[in-house]
């Protein structure tokens, strides 16, 4: 079964079985079966958090349920509830069109529900664990239904449990955002705040907000279904205030953010940049020409091509800043 339509990067591995999940009873029905149960198992969303380096010796469960409702609320917050298989822009898209605010900062991210809270997806100064309030999980060990709330879910920057001790074991039904009643603009990320003024917004809606994001992201980052990619392809690494000072005393124009915690995180785009490796390429992969984070498959590029280019940037910026890129997008 060929998985090229099922990852954003394109890349045309293959597994050895396929089957879409409707809701539990599917992932119950494999776990029971004596034929299916010992098989690797890759969950797939929006597949577009992954690099394929190649076939896959085992099933596919490709989560396609459905469904969004406004499940509960409270004086404080309305409590939305989206299944696994849903489109993550088209599930914000559906709260802004019910007047509620909260998500609009994640506008336009690819990928489903289900796979947002694995790596706690974040942008524009948002991060979904800042808008959680619960899910809900299949336990192929146990075989039950688990429901964590936010702080079993152990969000970190693109972190999170299923990274971790549920990581091969749990696979995401459905999510429960709780969006706040009081709502107030987050437009702390200069990007932003630019164009909406520019757009001459001074108290914008989140649907303006939400526009903004869209018009921002449409022009830096590639869109998966003209030019494979995965979106960012390495975290920005976080390094101590001591490593920040000294490089910024070699680098001037070091790209760094202060850390609740006293720490920075680096713009790894910038490190990659400074590498000169924005629009290079290596075989058919490519360092995008808008944005030198984001890898791309400049067509029929091998999960092997990709990882290749990867390696020679990591070893780039480790041998000219001392630092570590750490992928983002799971290595299968
Ligand atoms: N920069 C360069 N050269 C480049 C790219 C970036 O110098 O080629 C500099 C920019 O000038 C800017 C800084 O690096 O000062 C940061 O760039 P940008 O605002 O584009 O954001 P980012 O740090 O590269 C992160 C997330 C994105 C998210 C944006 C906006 C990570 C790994 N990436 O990118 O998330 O959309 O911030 O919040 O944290 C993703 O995870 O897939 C993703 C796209």
């Amino acid at each position: 079964f060929s998985l090229r339509q099922l990852n954003t990067f394109g890349i045309d591995a293959r597994a050895q079985a396929y089957l879409p999940v409707a809701g539990v009873d599917t992932l119950r029905a494999v776990r029971d079966s004596k034929e299916l149960a010992g098989w690797p198992r890759l969950v797939l969303g929006g597949g577009s958090n992954l690099l394929l380096t190649r076939d896959f010796p085992g099933l596919v469960l490709h989560m396609r349920s459905s469904g969004i409702e406004i499940v509960d609320e409270d004086e404080d917050y309305f409590y939305v509830r989206a299944a696994a298989g849903e489109n993550w822009h088209r599930f914000v898209q559906w709260t802004l069109q019910q007047g509620l605010g909260g998500l609009e900062n994640l506008s336009l991210i690819p990928g489903s529900v289900g796979a947002a809270p694995i790596q706690n997806i974040g942008a524009y100064g948002i991060e979904i664990k800042d808008r959680f309030h619960q899910l809900t999980a299949f336990d192929f060990v146990s075989g039950e239904v688990l429901t964590l709330d936010k702080a079993a879910s152990r969000f970190g920057y693109r972190d999170s449990v299923f990274k971790h001790e549920l990581r091969d074991r749990a696979v995401v039904l459905d999510v429960t955002f709780a969006l706040p009643k009081s709502w107030r603009p987050n437009v702390n990320y200069a990007d932003v705040a630019q164009a909406l003024n520019d757009a001459g917004i001074t108290a914008p809606t989140p649907q303006q907000i939400a526009d903004a994001v869209i018009a921002i992201r449409s022009r830096k980052l590639p869109d998966p279904a003209q030019i494979g990619n995965a979106g960012s392809f390495f975290k920005n690494p976080i390094v101590s205030a001591q490593q920040r000072d000294a490089l910024t005393q070699q680098h001037p124009t070091l790209v760094s953010y202060r850390q609740d915690d006293g720490s920075y995180k680096l713009a790894a785009g910038w490190l990659i940049d400074q590498c000169g490796w924005k629009g290079k390429s290596l075989g058919a992969a490519g360092v995008y020409p808008k944005q030198a984070l984001v890898l791309v498959n400049l067509g029929g590029a091998s999960g092997a091509d990709v990882a290749g280019l990867a390696h020679a940037i990591q070893s780039d910026v480790q041998a000219r800043f001392g630092v570590l890129l750490e992928p983002e997008p799971v290595f299968i």
